[in-house]
């Protein structure tokens, strides 16, 4: 008896070990351990047994039966560990797969692609890009621009300054630049002429309506030589015109005043959107709202008050001259493309901007 409860350990314990899925194990277990199997039967007979041989053979089954058990818990621990592992292998999403849809690969903003249309003009033209800082004094924002201590920019309520101003005629007082014109005297102080710049960047004003945001951008312009005449800035802002709002376009000036420039001019482009201020409709043009001619610019011949300012760097008054320009990048980017709101340029919905580029 003692040799058989042996045998059936030997057995199941290689059985045990050979089954290769937890769900062979569960067989090899009903097997050998279910209530049909030989060694439970065994251990429920050992009360019919003479009583001399009840103990030893009640001991040994016993063993066995615990043995066993302990046996298939284990290999049961160690398959199921193997199982999962190799569900975890087989399971794996491959997340470097490309989403379907695929997802939206961004661009640029309208602004940036505005400014940068702006600025190829003008690179094809010979300018040279120029930048300078947004926090300014008020010598390059305004006394080196001919801007008397008076003028109304100057006021808090058109003017961020960094702090409070103390006093008027200081030149240091630091602010937020309102334009970009300042960055004319620092590249007349960088570089003798001839000059040709254009100048991209971000300003400030406290201003906030539907066409106006505290801050936005404009482009400058700026070219100095020997021989530059008010022709030269028509000629010129008429090619920037007709690359960037159609061939058809004309150009006209209208005068104007501006401290930095002498004489000064406000500058029109023929409009796009009708014929003589009637749309195809036979409607009031809403673009240009019936005057056929949309400004753009601010602009001017250099006034020689702000050569004084660089004299030392190679602008004598008496031998150049120069025009300049300075536009809003926004005002460019709404004309064009029929923004009604220069806030939607700013408010980042992606239904806005996902429809330019
Ligand atoms: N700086 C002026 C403005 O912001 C524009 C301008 C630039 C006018 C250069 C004349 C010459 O309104």
């Amino acid at each position: 008896m003692i040799d058989r409860i042996e045998q059936l350990q030997q057995d199941a314990q290689a059985e045990i070990a050979a089954a290769d899925s937890t769900d062979a194990l569960e067989e090899v277990r009903i097997r050998h351990l279910g209530r049909k199997a030989e060694l439970p039967n065994l251990l429920r007979g050992v009360a019919q047994l003479p009583p001399e041989e009840r103990g030893a053979v009640g001991k040994a089954a016993n063993a066995a039966r615990q043995a066993l058990e302990t046996a298939v818990a284990a290999r049961e621990r160690a398959l199921a560990a193997s199982e999962l592992e190799l569900r975890l292998v087989q399971d794996r999403v491959d997340v470097t797969l490309p989403a379907d849809p695929l997802p939206a690969t961004g661009r640029l903003h309208l602004i940036t692609q505005t400014r940068r249309e702006m600025e190829d003009v003008f690179i094809g033209l010979g300018f040279n890009i120029a930048e300078g800082p947004e926090v300014e004094t008020a010598y390059y924002n305004f006394d080196a621009l001919n801007t008397p201590v008076t003028h109304p920019s100057r006021l808090m309520t058109d003017t961020f300054y960094v702090k409070p101003v103390e006093d008027l005629f200081d030149p240091r007082t630091v602010l937020l630049r309102v334009h970009t014109s300042p960055v004319q005297v620092r590249a007349m102080e960088r570089q003798a002429p001839p000059l040709y710049i254009v100048v991209p960047g971000r300003v400030y004003r406290p201003d906030s309506d539907a066409t106006h945001t505290p801050q936005f951008h404009q482009l400058e312009g700026l070219a100095v030589d020997t021989d530059i005449t008010l022709a030269d800035l028509q000629g010129t802002l008429l090619t920037f015109a007709r690359a960037i709002f159609g061939d058809e376009r004309q150009v006209r000036m209208r005068p104007h005043f501006f401290p930095f420039t002498e004489p000064s001019v406000e500058v029109d482009v023929s409009c796009f959107n009708c014929k003589n201020g009637v749309t195809a409709e036979g409607e009031r043009c809403p673009l240009c709202k019936g005057t056929a001619w949309i400004e753009i610019l601010g602009a001017g011949m250099v006034d020689p008050n702000v050569f004084q300012y660089v004299r030392e760097y190679g602008y004598d008054p008496e031998k150049v001259q120069g025009f300049a320009f300075g536009m809003g990048i926004e005002r460019i980017a709404m004309l064009k493309h029929g923004v009604p709101d220069l806030r939607l340029l700013y408010d980042n919905d992606v239904r806005f901007v996902e429809q330019f580029g």
